[in-house]
């Protein structure tokens, strides 16, 4: 019979409190997952109690604070703390999203908690591991395939070509969307998930790249495309307001359209 019990090493247990500082008037408490590939330990909630009078309004400030006043040995990334580089993306409050675009007051009341991006390998705390998810960005070829001669300048585009890339230029790579995707949980080693395929069709659709027939041939698979069954929790989560669902479902349209 099927086993649903997590394996003894993965159970996540009690840690350790953080109590707010002597005099805080306005005290919100965070509930965040602390895992050490090195100690050997299972994986841990630690709760920490910040004073938000002496704090950032967003999620990534309240980590920043933790990590700079309470407790240094707490991992996560982030780099441009304005949505710019995907990096904070993380579990927050049961959503994937960016901490640094987060507010915290948009949390549900109650204790903040967070969790590393979902069904991933987890680094250390809230650092998943992207190996796998950078590896399948780069099998599509992410650049501009040409097979005509360079013009001496620059390959230009119109004004109505070039708005066929916008809700798809504007992805940041952070993987909210193929964590949120169930089909990706279950698939993941051979399904390409809902950002890489946006990306794909990023490409599919750039009216100066010259290599669509056979980008549309890599995705011609039963694992890479077609996985998708359209349950929408990717353009639910996207941080950027971006729909990889809607993206999946025109490179799908091609395909049939090549076909007849
Ligand atoms: S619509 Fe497709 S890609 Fe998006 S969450 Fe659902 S199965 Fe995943
Ligand atoms: S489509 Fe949205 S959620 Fe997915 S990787 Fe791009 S920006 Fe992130
Ligand atoms: S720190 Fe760059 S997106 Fe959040």
């Amino acid at each position: 019979m099927a086993k649903f019990s997590l394996p003894k090493n993965s159970k996540i247990q009690p840690g350790k409190h953080f109590a707010a500082p002597a005099g805080a008037k306005n005290v919100r408490a965070f509930r965040i997952y602390r895992w050490n590939p090195d100690d050997g330990q299972n994986p841990r909630v630690d709760t920490y109690e910040l004073d938000l009078a002496a704090c950032g309004p967003m999620v990534l400030d309240a980590l920043i604070k933790i990590k700079n006043e309470v407790d240094p040995t707490l991992t996560f990334r982030r780099s441009c703390r304005e949505g710019i580089c995907g990096s904070c993306a993380m579990n927050i409050d049961g959503t994937n999203t960016l901490a640094c675009t987060k507010a915290i007051e948009d949390c549900a009341s109650g204790d903040v908690k967070i969790y590393p991006l979902p069904h991933m390998a987890v680094v250390k705390d809230l650092v998943p591991d992207m190996t796998h998810f950078y590896a399948q960005y780069a099998s599509i070829k992410p650049w501009l395939r040409t097979q005509s001669a360079p013009p001496p300048k620059e390959r230009l585009q119109s004004k109505d070509d070039r708005a066929r890339l916008d809700g798809l230029y504007e992805c940041i790579l952070c993987a909210c969307c193929s964590t949120s995707c169930p089909s990706y949980w279950w698939n993941g080693e051979r399904y390409l998930g809902p950002a890489i395929l946006l990306q794909a069709y990023r490409w599919i659709v750039d009216s100066r790249d010259e290599d669509t027939g056979a980008r549309l041939d890599d995705l011609e698979d039963p694992f890479k495309l077609y996985r998708c069954h359209t349950i929408m929790n990717c353009a639910r989560t996207c941080p950027k307001g971006l729909n990889p669902a809607k993206a999946i479902a025109e490179i799908k349209k091609l395909m049939v359209e090549r076909r007849a």
